[in-house]
């Protein structure tokens, strides 16, 4: 026993680096950027790499891949940060997301994923996991070559999108299922909103979700830091407004093989980036 604590111990002790005397950075209306971002220009001790933001006319910029999204909140409690497309505008029900996105982008969403091998950004609800913090959901724009009536679902968006000016179009809330998806109708795009309260009976109001935007997090990284051992039982607890990391020891207190083996590539992975 006193082996594995010791063992941890020294883990803690490699596994923090320290991000002190970096002021927060300010771009346009996001005036506190922090660990683990840092803007374009900010020395490289502030920050990590993979979260560089970049500060264009005064707008605060998040790279994903490679896709550029404008920020619109960070809550470093919950580790997430809001982004939007830069297409979007609020008042005008025709613009239109420019980039194709949803949860299946996001490559931890259906695997789990080393740290070392994962995406800076999180959008998944793995079930080894409660990231009841995030809400994500997505808006479907569909094209159809007859009207759908019938179909709940199918919001009339044709007043306002087109698309190469023919058929009907529609937009559905939420996610489509193979079921849903009427013969004859395509799907155009796939939009990420987290406002959950949107009337999925409006198209108005569907598209006042998309200009609000949507969450991804850096909970990986975040769990990382903050349970440096044993990163993937780590979850945020939303009546405490913290992380927690779930007990990493099995019940009878023993280390897994499996555990020990992911702790030591974290640890490679560790000594590489500070040795970088
Ligand atoms: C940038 O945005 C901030 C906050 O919205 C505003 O106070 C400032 O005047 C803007 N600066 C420029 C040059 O537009
Ligand atoms: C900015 O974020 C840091 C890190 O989370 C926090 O300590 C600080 O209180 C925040 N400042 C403001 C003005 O929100
Ligand atoms: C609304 O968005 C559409 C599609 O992006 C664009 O063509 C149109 O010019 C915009 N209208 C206004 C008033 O900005
Ligand atoms: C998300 O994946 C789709 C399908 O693979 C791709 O077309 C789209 O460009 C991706 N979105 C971004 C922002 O990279
Ligand atoms: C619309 O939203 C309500 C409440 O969120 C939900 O109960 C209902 O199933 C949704 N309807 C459709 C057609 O998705
Ligand atoms: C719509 O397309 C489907 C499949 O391509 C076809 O079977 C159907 O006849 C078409 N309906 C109309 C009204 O054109």
């Amino acid at each position: 026993m006193w082996r594995e604590r010791a063992f941890m111990a020294v883990l803690l002790l490699l596994v923090h680096k320290i991000h002190g005397g970096c002021p927060p950075s300010s771009c346009g209306k996001i005036s506190n950027i922090s660990y683990p971002f840092r803007l374009k220009g900010d020395p490289e001790k502030c920050g990590e790499e993979r979260y560089e933001l970049g500060c264009e006319n005064n707008v605060t910029v998040l790279y994903l891949y490679s896709a550029k999204y404008h920020v619109q909140a960070i809550n470093y409690k919950k580790n997430t940060v809001r982004v939007v497309d830069p297409a979007l505008q609020h008042h005008n029900l025709s613009s239109l997301p420019l980039r194709f996105l949803s949860r299946s982008n996001f490559s931890d969403t259906y695997t789990q994923k080393y740290f070392y091998q994962s995406d800076p950004y999180q959008a998944g609800l793995r079930a080894s996991v409660n990231w009841e913090s995030l809400s994500f959901s997505h808006i479907v724009f569909v094209n159809c070559n007859h009207s759908v009536r019938e179909k709940e679902k199918y919001v009339e968006s044709g007043e306002w999108v087109k698309w190469e000016g023919k058929g009907y179009s529609y937009a559905i809330g939420g996610d489509l299922k193979a079921e849903d998806l009427e013969v004859g109708c395509e799907v155009k795009l796939v939009a990420p909103t987290s406002l959950s309260t949107y009337n999925n009976h409006s198209y108005t109001s569907m598209h006042t979700a998309l200009a609000y935007g949507f969450e991804i997090s850096w909970m990986q990284l975040a769990c990382q830091k903050h349970c440096p051992v044993f990163y993937k039982d780590c979850y945020f607890d939303s009546s405490k407004q913290k992380l927690k990391c779930r007990q990493a020891l099995l019940n009878n207190g023993t280390v897994s093989i499996l555990q020990l083996y992911i702790s030591l590539f974290n640890i490679a992975f560790f000594l590489s980036a500070m040795n970088k």
